[in-house]
């Protein structure tokens, strides 16, 4: 099957080229060869003819967005209009990724993919935008939302946190969000399986589990043996942050499992994959003695 995959270059873009790439003849586009936010999309899908898009092309700072959202509006939902309107035109199915920040995370349990949404920040009424336009747009299509992306490629938090540690420290992290830390790898493997049963509604996708930031830093420390170095929890509030996020957008795999599809492996276990997998790309900072 032949599978446009936008933001190519993006963490999770590079996970998929390399999972789907194995049985499926697979095409990726990014700036600068390709804006979304241009005519050329359209052209670009219909020189493909793609049997399915994965959408996953996105301005995904969250501040940034905050600081302007007609720039976020124009790449998340006019961006993702314009390719559910070529998928339309050469019939290809649109798997488009969104995120936890469509909630204000004051629910206070795991978000259901029929939750009503609620975003808290300019990137995230934009995520909710594209969910629209690919719904009211596309002629077959899945969302996905997923959280809290990490991966061997591009920057993460993981990265940041390992890098800052092998400085030596010490870190301050917030402890008051809470959400479900998401290999890219293990989600690109789930979209795979979902291209593979053609399956299409809305799906929450994330690794099993939960936790803070904080609990993740101190996680990510111990696993790369720098579980000495200080790590002191904060308030999100001390950081005066443009963009509010939510407190609490853990993500229940609802859909996902009514499907029949096996739960995604605990975050922890993903961890430890993603750190094997950096250390191979030889960029993993020298990691003191424990
Ligand atoms: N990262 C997370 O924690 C997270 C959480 C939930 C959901 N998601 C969603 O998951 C998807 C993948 O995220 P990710 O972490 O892989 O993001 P990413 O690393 O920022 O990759 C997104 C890619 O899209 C490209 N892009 C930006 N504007 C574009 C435009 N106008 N035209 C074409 N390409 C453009 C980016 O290029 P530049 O780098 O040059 O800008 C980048 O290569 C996104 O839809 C995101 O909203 C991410």
């Amino acid at each position: 099957m032949r599978i446009l995959v936008t933001g190519a270059k993006g963490q999770l873009g590079v996970e998929l080229l390399a999972v789907l790439g194995h049985g499926h003849d697979v095409i990726g586009v990014d700036l600068p060869e390709l804006d979304i936010t241009t005519p050329e999309t359209a052209r670009a899908v219909a020189e493909t003819r793609p049997s399915w898009v994965v959408h996953a092309a996105a301005w995904t700072d969250v501040d940034g967005c905050e600081r302007d959202p007609q720039q976020a509006a124009l790449v998340n939902t006019e961006g993702t209009r314009r390719v559910a309107a070529a998928c339309r035109t050469v019939g290809a199915g649109l798997v488009y990724l969104s995120t936890d920040y469509v909630f204000d995370g004051r629910k206070g349990a795991p978000y259901l993919e029929t939750d009503p949404v609620a975003p808290l920040s300019a990137y995230g009424r934009s995520k909710v935008g594209g969910e629209e336009v690919v719904r009211a747009v596309a002629p077959r299509w899945a969302i996905v939302r997923t959280a809290w992306l990490f991966g061997a490629s591009g920057k993460n938090f993981v990265k940041t946190m390992v890098e800052k540690g092998a400085a030596g420290g010490p870190l301050r992290v917030v402890d008051d969000q809470v959400g479900s830390p998401t290999y890219a790898r293990d989600l690109a493997k789930a979209i795979a399986e979902l291209l593979s049963r053609d399956l299409t509604g809305t799906y929450h996708v994330t690794n099993a589990g939960s936790c803070s930031w904080h609990a993740f830093a101190c996680a990510i420390l111990k696993e790369v043996g720098m579980a000495h170095v200080p790590v002191t929890p904060m308030r999100t509030a001390e950081l005066g942050r443009p963009a509010p996020r939510p407190a609490f957008s853990v993500l229940a795999n609802h859909a996902w499992a009514a499907a029949g599809l096996r739960p995604l492996r605990p975050w922890p276990d993903a961890l430890v994959s993603m750190l094997a997998a950096w250390k191979t790309t030889q960029d993993l900072p020298r990691l003191r003695n424990r």
